[in-house]
């Protein structure tokens, strides 16, 4: 790969993901770009793209030779449940835009994430197999179901590169997440260094699957550098690294933070968490491109109270 476009750069795991990317594959051959001009990408190359404009997205492709590209544009479940047509739009018709123009200019790699999300009510709940039922009842799950079948449609029907793992919900420190479900589990540890309590938004005992930022990084960049010929999934790769509840998260902040308080008050998010898993089955990931968590509930949190502490001692959250 020698120019890759990010698509949706300025999100949670665009901020980081992008950073990641110009430190392996050079500034200048990693073109950030978003419907918002990104604040926190580093140096190197950005634009203005609204991956549902066809035209424009032909446009920068042909500007910088992008001959890969990494597409993070979404409406995820929380935000989707609001205005599933804006769901539907920037999800599909921008997935499949990607596509298309990677076909056309035979690029050598698209990768688009999939998400828990893709699972539903009748998915086994724990240690969720990588082929199960996938029924979601959110129009974001839809699209991660059809996005998954699209990604596997072009590699089989066009030979064209394209990887997706079903990421669990993402815990960072740099950009907030943008409108999820799981964004309950970033909000705690804000709240905990700046008040000391949190008013969550589910029940103590919902569970779900959930990875710390650096796990998503080296999940995504070594799904990017896996041998294609070793890849037996494609599109739909299950990825674990923990799994808790509110309550579990909560304990583990009051380790360290002894006088933390929480209350608990669901609101139309629950529903959501409750229709998707407790844990996952990555074998196949384990098995086919080596993956392997490092960070588990109480490491996560050392490392999320202390950089977030910094943060607040220096006026920046
Ligand atoms: P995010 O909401 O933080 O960021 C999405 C970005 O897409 C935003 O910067 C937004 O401005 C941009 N965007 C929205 N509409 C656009 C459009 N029309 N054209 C171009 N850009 C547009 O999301 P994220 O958490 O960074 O998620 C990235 C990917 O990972 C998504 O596919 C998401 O479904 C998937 N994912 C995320 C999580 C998580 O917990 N963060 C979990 C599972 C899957
Ligand atoms: N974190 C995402 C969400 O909650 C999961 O895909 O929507």
């Amino acid at each position: 790969m020698k120019k890759i476009l990010v698509v949706g750069c300025a999100g949670q795991i665009g901020t980081e993901l992008t950073l990641t990317l110009r430190k392996i594959y050079g500034a200048d051959n990693v073109i950030a770009s978003d419907i918002h001009l990104p604040e926190k990408c580093g140096n190197g190359p950005s634009e203005i793209l609204d991956v549902t404009d066809r035209a424009r997205l032909e446009t920068v492709v042909n500007r910088y030779g992008i001959d890969a590209i990494v597409n993070l544009a979404a409406i995820l479940s929380a935000t989707g449940e609001k205005n599933p047509m804006l769901a539907w739009n920037v999800n599909m018709n921008g997935l499949i835009n990607v596509l298309e123009c990677a076909r056309e200019h035979k690029m050598k790699q698209v990768l688009t994430p999939s998400s828990i999300a893709a699972f539903g009510p009748g998915t086994p709940l724990n240690n969720t197999p990588q082929e199960t039922v996938l029924h979601p009842s959110t129009m974001y799950g839809i699209t991660k179901v059809a996005g998954e079948l699209l990604g596997d449609y072009y590699v089989n029907k066009y030979g064209l590169d394209v990887r997706g793992l079903r990421y669990p919900g993402i815990i960072s420190n740099e950009a907030l997440p943008g409108g999820g479900t799981t964004d309950y589990a970033v909000a705690i540890y804000y709240d905990a260094i700046k008040f000391g309590k949190y008013s969550c938004f589910v029940k103590e005992d919902t569970r779900l699957p959930m990875m710390y930022m650096p796990d998503c990084l080296k999940a995504t960049i070594d799904l990017m550098q896996a041998d294609f010929s070793q890849l037996k999934h494609h599109s739909d790769f299950n990825v674990g690294a923990m799994s808790f509840s509110a309550g579990d998260l909560a304990a583990s902040i009051k380790k360290y933070i002894p006088g933390f308080e929480i209350e608990y008050k669901p609101d139309f998010r629950q529903l959501i968490a409750d229709s998707w898993p407790n844990s996952v089955d990555d074998t196949a990931a384990r098995e086919e491109w080596g993956w392997k968590p490092d960070y588990d509930l109480d490491a996560m949190t050392r490392d999320m109270l202390s950089v977030l502490g910094e943060k607040h001692k220096n006026g920046l959250i």
